[in-house]
Formats: C-alpha cells, sequence, structure tokens
C-alpha cells in the first residue's frame, strides 16, 4: 500500500539552511556562513569552487565532507551560493562609497520588528533601495537579505 502524505513531499524547504551551517560545518569552519564564503569560495567558469583548493562545492559534498544527506546538499549550496552573489554584487556596487558591508549594517542599520532600517535614520532600507544604489528591483530583497544577515548576533557556543 502507498500512503500519500500531503504536503509533507516538500523536504528541502523544510530545511533551514542557516542551522545546517551552524551545526555541521560550523563546528571546523568560521561559526557563520556569511564569515566562510568570502573567505572560502569563489565562482570560477560558472561553478562555485573553494577559494584554496579548487574543489567544486556541490561535488565536494557529495564526495562526503561536511556528511550531510542529498537534500541537505541541496539546501546548503543554494544558500553559500546566494551569499556568494549577494556579496559580490555589494562589492561592485556599493563597496566604493560605502564600508564592507558587515562593517557598514552593523554601524549603520538595526532590526525593527523584523523590518530592516538606519540605525539613526529609521527610514525603512528595502523601501530606500528601491531608488539607491542602482539595483534592479529583484536585487533589492536580495541586497536587504544579505544586509539583515550581517546583524544576526553571534550565538553563544
Ligand atoms: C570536521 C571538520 C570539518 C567539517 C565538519 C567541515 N569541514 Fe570543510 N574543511 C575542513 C578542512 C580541514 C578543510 C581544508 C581546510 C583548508 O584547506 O584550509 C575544509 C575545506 C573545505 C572547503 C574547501 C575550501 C577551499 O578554500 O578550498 C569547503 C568549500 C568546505 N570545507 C565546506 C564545508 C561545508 C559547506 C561544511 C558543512 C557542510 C564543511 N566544510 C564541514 C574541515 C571541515
Ligand atoms: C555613489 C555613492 C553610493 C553608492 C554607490 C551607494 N551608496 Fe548607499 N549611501 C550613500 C550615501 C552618501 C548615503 C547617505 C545618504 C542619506 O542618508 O541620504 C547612503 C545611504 C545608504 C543607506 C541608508 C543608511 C541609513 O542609515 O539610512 C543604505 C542602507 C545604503 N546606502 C545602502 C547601499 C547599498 C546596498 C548600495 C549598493 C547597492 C549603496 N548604498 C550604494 C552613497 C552611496
Amino acid at each position: 500500500m502507498i500512503l500519500v502524505i500531503g504536503t509533507a513531499v516538500a523536504y528541502p524547504q523544510s530545511i533551514d539552511p542557516h542551522q545546517l551551517y551552524e551545526q555541521n560545518c560550523g563546528g571546523c569552519h568560521a561559526p557563520h556562513a556569511g564569515e566562510f564564503v568570502p573567505d572560502n569560495l569563489v565562482h570560477s567558469d560558472g561553478n562555485t569552487v573553494g577559494r584554496k583548493s579548487g574543489v567544486e562545492l556541490r561535488a565536494f559534498l557529495e564526495a562526503g565532507h561536511g556528511r550531510l544527506t542529498q537534500d541537505e546538499i541541496m539546501a546548503i549550496v543554494a544558500h553559500l551560493n546566494s551569499i556568494l552573489k549577494s556579496g559580490q554584487l555589494f562589492r561592485e556596487k556599493c563597496l566604493i562609497c560605502h564600508d564592507r558591508a558587515v562593517k557598514f549594517a552593523r554601524l549603520q542599520l538595526t532590526l525593527k520588528d523584523g523590518e530592516l532600517v538606519g540605525r539613526y535614520s529609521q527610514r525603512n532600507i528595502g523601501q530606500f533601495l528601491t531608488s539607491h544604489g542602482r539595483l534592479e528591483s529583484d536585487q533589492v530583497p536580495q541586497m536587504v537579505d544579505v544586509l539583515k544577515r550581517q546583524l544576526v548576533p553571534e550565538q553563544p557556543e
């Protein structure tokens, strides 16, 4: 007999990639993915590869590094790629006028009811970025996300 269990099939969406990183990678690497990615990953010929080793990320994890399941690998590769992409976007479009994302965000920005706002200006940053920094409209939420991520407080060990 086959049991069809409604909506419970969408496993990858239920994986929290932040936690996955912190629990499965952060013990040996930087505690947060936001710090790990710029130091350890680069884009090369359309692939995400290790900065030092040149190993292709997905293949490296599929070969057993980090001991993740296939679903977890999909989730974490997507997560690390999105951090890498946003970091590049910040370097290309914002770094010329602003400090590094982590420093800029922690000095100038804060969270208010879950929304990213200017610490002193109190302006809603998601709105502000629709007309600042020359982002495409689909890059705005991505940038808000990357700036928010810099504010996540350090978790105690
Ligand atoms: C038990 C410790 C350990 C765990 C857990 C671990 N790693 Fe690693 N990882 C290493 C070591 C050691 C290296 C080689 C370090 C070096 O070259 O500096 C490495 C290298 C890498 C590299 C290549 C870096 C480069 O510059 O070429 C990547 C990518 C990577 N790890 C990703 C991950 C991810 C993602 C996870 C979690 C799923 C993870 N690792 C979990 C120890 C670990
Ligand atoms: C040409 C220089 C320049 C570029 C490029 C630029 N900014 Fe700005 N940005 C500024 C200046 C100057 C201010 C302060 C202006 C103000 O407060 O009205 C500012 C303000 C901000 C603020 C508001 C801070 C607050 O406290 O309200 C955010 C957020 C911001 N920039 C993000 C970005 C992002 C993200 C990018 C890249 C997509 C970017 N900026 C690109 C010059 C720049």
